[in-house]
């Protein structure tokens, strides 16, 4: 079978990058343009980083904020209701992977209105039209969505979150800007962060993993590894590191896939809100122990992309390696160690496994799971 790659059709680096969003905006003639972003960003001064640009370029535009962290179906209706009204024809995506994410289900619905339920759009949907344009401006260092072709949608109803797989969502230009990252709390930064390094560790381990991807996610999880300590610090250059290697890891998992990190954060998020990056964080390691002996030598590769000089291990102990680092640079940032810390219930870990085990990404973890593996793996990280 042939291996896909789809990316952005351009993106842009480093710290000040943000100002080629009008001069994409003018050479692709937007006229009226939608900003999506969310109500902390905008009280923050974030999305005015963009929305200043935009005003001073004469560039028409129209806000949309009304977008809750791990997005709904509400939101995104309401984002389709607003674009119509502003007679918009295109989007800047000002936010984290919740903004980027609503923004693409936006676009997707607006140019193939017989999703407009939303719930539709899981897993692979057969939407016949690319989605409006949009310039993803990212403001965490973590997702990557301004080039993945995946988007996290809550279905409040039902308590879970769903992932839709479209390579119509991609958001045309990405402006990965480091500057847009540098107002991040220390915690978000950690949580964020760490979504990137499990993107980048899932995505390498994946069943679907090949050369290319693997190059991809290597690189990632050593920029990340040598530059999440110094981001949590809010130095510039760690910041750097963070937003590049944040998307490096976007590059290769939205091409190949995650594994059970994610199809186990995703019921977090559902049942409690969970920060997303937090909810991957802690699971991480638990969840590498589980798939240390179906990855080969990968862990060797890990490790040694962590910073560890693995001259002597063996296979048992360069796994061990490869868990530790990732055990200790959690430390490092401030992340807890137990789902029991960050509000996850006992009593529903049987329902959280069922959840986990009929998610997206599950199906890419390279040790196939059942609900009581995966329950097994809750309880040990609980
Ligand atoms: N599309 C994908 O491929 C993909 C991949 C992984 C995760 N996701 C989804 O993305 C969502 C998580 O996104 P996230 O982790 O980027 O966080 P987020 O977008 O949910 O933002 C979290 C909070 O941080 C604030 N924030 C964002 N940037 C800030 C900044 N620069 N300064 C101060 N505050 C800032 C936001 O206002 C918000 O309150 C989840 O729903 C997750 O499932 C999507
Ligand atoms: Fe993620």
């Amino acid at each position: 079978m042939a291996n896909r790659m789809i990316l952005n059709e351009t993106s842009y680096f480093g710290a000040g990058a943000v100002s080629a969003v009008v001069d994409e905006a003018k050479k692709r003639a937007f006229s009226k343009i939608l900003v999506v972003t969310d109500p902390d960003l905008l009280k923050f001064g974030v999305t005015d980083k963009v929305t200043k640009l935009l005003t001073e370029a004469g560039l028409p535009f129209d806000v949309f904020s009304n977008v809750k962290a791990n997005p709904t179906v509400a939101c995104v209706k309401d984002g389709v209701e607003v674009f119509k009204k502003a007679a918009a024809d295109s989007i800047v995506a000002v936010g984290g992977g919740s903004a980027m994410d609503t923004a693409k289900a936006i676009g997707i619905i607006v140019n193939n209105p017989e999703f407009a339920d939303v719930v539709s759009l899981e897993g692979v949907a057969d939407t016949k039209n690319p989605c409006v344009p949009i310039i993803a401006v990212p403001t965490t260092a973590g997702t990557a969505a301004e080039v993945t072709i995946n988007y996290v949608i809550t279905d409040e109803e039902k308590k879970r979150k769903f992932v839709c797989v479209d390579p119509h969502d991609i958001p045309i230009v990405a402006v990965v800007d480091s500057d847009m990252m540098s107002t991040m709390p220390k915690g978000l930064t950690a949580a964020t962060g760490m979504d990137a390094l499990t993107h980048a560790i899932e995505g390498y381990t994946t069943l679907a993993a090949w050369e290319l991807t693997d190059m991809l996610h290597l690189k990632a999880i050593e920029i990340i590894g040598r530059s999440l300590r110094k981001a949590v610090a809010n130095d510039p250059e760690g910041r750097e590191g963070m937003a590049l290697g944040q998307y490096v890891a976007g590059m290769g998992f939205s091409n190949v896939g995650l594994g059970v990190v994610h199809g186990m954060a995703h019921p977090l998020g559902a049942f409690y809100d969970t920060p997303h990056g937090i909810a991957n964080a802690v699971l991480l390691p638990y969840v590498m122990e589980y798939n240390a002996e179906y990855t080969g030598d990968k862990f060797k590769y890990i490790a040694e992309a962590m910073g560890v000089d693995t001259s002597g291990m063996d296979q048992q102990a360069y796994r061990k390696a490869a868990v530790d680092a990732v055990r200790q640079l959690s430390k490092d940032v401030g992340i807890p160690e137990k789902l029991r810390e960050i509000g996850v219930k006992e009593e529903d870990l049987q329902a959280l496994s069922e959840s986990a085990f009929a998610d997206v990404c599950t199906g890419g973890n390279p040790r196939p799971c059942t609900v009581e593996s995966i329950l097994e793996i809750y309880k040990k990280a609980f």
